[in-house]
């Protein structure tokens, strides 16, 4: 296999589950804590070995990109009120990744999404990652899902295990266990009713996929909801390439629902000793009181 060089981010959707927060800020740049999710996503990208970042946008995203961008004024006013590390914070994260964007004119679906990165990609194999899906672990989810492609020399997807009133909500695979944690997958139902899932184990958002996954979703024709999936792909390219669908290490937020979101916010400001002590003493107060 060759080596994964890129990644693609897809930031088309319209984060409707965030209105108004997202009716002018993309939903990407909300905070975790103090750090956009999108830099938290490209920290993932880059600590898994992936130099190259193919951002796709839609209306009203420009945002993202000018984060990774100089700020020259920003920057200028830090530097005459001689705030060296906030300057040294700033200037890193714009030298921090080599990205490109591409415009999805039209939501048409998660699968229309990765398949606007046809041209840049071209013949290698290449990892997508939604930035809905924090994933706090010692070895970044995308680096796992990378080394399973390479020892099976398929496409690898991250699955996790979902209580059963909750497979609707996601794609959900039928597999078989080839070892503790990773699964060869023969098929896969986007949200499936509850009494319909083959399984309970979903599919989260990252994936290590290779270049013939085009050619499928060129291929696919608008499942649920009316948009091209990328499940449906993904279920034509199990049945006849393979792929791994592995149980990843590490605890996952999901940050497009805003009970997620807070809970991610409170999971890493517990992590930070500068915020953690008095966070602690305030929830103990608050839910002493509450209860
Ligand atoms: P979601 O289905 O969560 O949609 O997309 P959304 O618009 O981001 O959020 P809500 O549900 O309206 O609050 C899953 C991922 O696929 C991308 C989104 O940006 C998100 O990363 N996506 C979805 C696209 O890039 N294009 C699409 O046409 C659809």
């Amino acid at each position: 296999m060759k080596p994964v060089r890129k990644a693609v981010i897809p930031v088309a959707g319209l984060g409707t589950r965030f209105l108004p927060a997202t009716k002018s800020v993309p939903k990407e740049l909300l905070p975790i804590v103090d750090v956009p999710a999108i830099q938290v996503i490209i920290q993932e990208v880059l600590a898994s070995g992936i130099e190259e970042v193919i951002f796709i946008t839609g209306r009203g995203k420009g945002a993202i990109m000018d984060h990774f961008d100089h700020s020259y004024e920003l920057e200028d006013t830090l530097r005459r009120r001689g705030q060296t590390d906030l300057i040294n914070q700033i200037e890193a994260i714009s030298r921090m990744v080599r990205a490109v964007s591409v415009r999805q004119k039209a939501p048409l679906g998660l699968g229309h999404a990765v398949l606007c990165a046809r041209s840049i990609i071209g013949d290698e194999p290449f990892a997508v990652l939604l930035p809905d899906d924090i994933i706090d672990a010692k070895v970044p989810a995308t680096k796992q899902l990378v080394e399973q492609a390479e020892r099976y020399g398929s496409g690898a997807v991250a699955v996790m295990e979902v209580p059963e009133d909750d497979v609707s909500m996601y794609g959900i695979i039928a597999s078989e266990r080839m070892t503790e944690r990773s699964h060869r997958i023969y098929a896969m139902v986007e949200k499936p009713k509850r009494d319909l899932a083959p399984s309970r184990l979903a599919v989260i958002g990252r994936y290590v996929l290779p270049p013939e996954i085009f050619d499928y979703l060129e291929k696919t024709k608008p499942g649920h909801g009316g948009e091209i999936q990328l499940t449906d792909a993904l279920q034509a390219l199990a049945r006849d390439r393979g792929l791994v669908g592995y149980e990843f290490e590490g605890d996952r937020h999901d940050i497009g629902d805003k009970a997620g979101f807070l809970r991610a916010n409170i999971e890493f400001a517990l992590k930070r000793p500068d915020l953690a002590p008095a966070l602690i003493e305030y929830l103990r107060g608050r839910l002493g009181s509450e209860l």
